[in-house]
């Protein structure tokens, strides 16, 4: 990788030599930045923005110009992690020409390298479009946030046989379609396990066990800076919420008595240059 962009091909490289391959969203530059100079390989503009930045009920509100937006942040403090961004909500649906040119202006405007997109058999065609025309493409499978209102809430997917069946023959239908690695999220382990050694390509788990080919976590989810919930897959590193909380409570309290700012943080001129003004 020798200090230079990231490609689909290192990440299916580390599933080939049983190297995990870690991932982030990002949403803005200083992250980015950070993440990327932390060394992670990859970095998904998440449309999970829609909740944990805009404040958004689902990501089902996010639109074109939301992603773009974020895409272009991260691209700009992101220079070595493969950036992939999120196809929002009825963006690549509608028709195979509305899925390239929006595919399209996620690489060209925003600076991503790949996309991201929803679903099994039935975006398997749409997916093979968009790789068609030399745009990578990543896969989602297992929860998929997209379909919250046909799923009705938040589940768990494929904990039957016949749901394992069908998570099994969509992750095949998106390796035959090329994408470069598909994500399972919310998914039994040990189905997560059996489609990892089923796929050349890299599975990227989000709340599916340690027996995938990487692990992806929403990055605000990690770092306690999302004020709503903790879901049940993430592990907080960090709590930045009650960082911010007690560092505005203390700057509120230093500027109401005086005690901010100081000398330190002031600018002087020449006291003469005020005389008779
Ligand atoms: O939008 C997102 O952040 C995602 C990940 C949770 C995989 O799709």
């Amino acid at each position: 990788m020798r200090g230079m962009r990231v490609t689909i091909w290192d990440l299916r490289k580390m599933k080939e030599r049983g190297e995990k391959i870690p991932m982030l969203t990002a949403y803005d530059y200083p992250t980015a930045r950070f993440l990327d100079e932390a060394g992670i390989p990859a970095i998904l503009v998440g449309d999970s923005l829609g909740m944990v930045v805009l404040g958004y009920e689902s990501t089902v509100q996010v639109t074109m110009e939301d992603m773009l937006h974020h895409t272009k942040a991260v691209a700009r403090g992101a220079k070595r992690a493969l950036i992939i961004a999120d196809m929002p909500f009825m963006s690549y649906h509608i028709s195979p020409s509305q899925a390239l040119e929006n595919a399209a202006r996620l690489v060209r405007e925003g600076g991503a390298q790949a996309v991201k997109i929803e679903g099994g058999e039935e975006v398997a065609e749409t997916a093979f479009k968009i790789v068609r025309s030399g745009i990578p493409v990543m896969g989602h499978i297992g929860f998929t946030p997209q379909s919250i209102h046909q799923l009705g809430g938040f589940k768990v997917v494929g904990k039957t046989r016949e749901a394992a069946a069908k998570l099994l023959s969509d992750a095949r239908a998106l390796e035959e379609a090329g994408v470069f690695a598909v994500v399972l999220e919310c998914v039994p382990a040990q189905l997560a396990e059996l489609i990892t050694q089923r796929l050349g390509i890299p599975t990227i788990g989000i709340g599916s066990g340690a027996g995938c080919d990487g692990q992806i976590q929403v990055v605000s989810d990690i770092l306690g800076l999302y004020p709503d919930f903790v879901p049940k897959h993430a592990k907080q590193y960090f709590k930045m919420g009650e960082i911010i909380r007690k560092a505005a409570a203390e700057y509120i309290e230093e500027v109401k008595k005086g005690a901010f700012p100081t000398e330190k943080e002031s600018f002087f001129i020449d006291e003469a240059l005020l005389e008779g003004l």
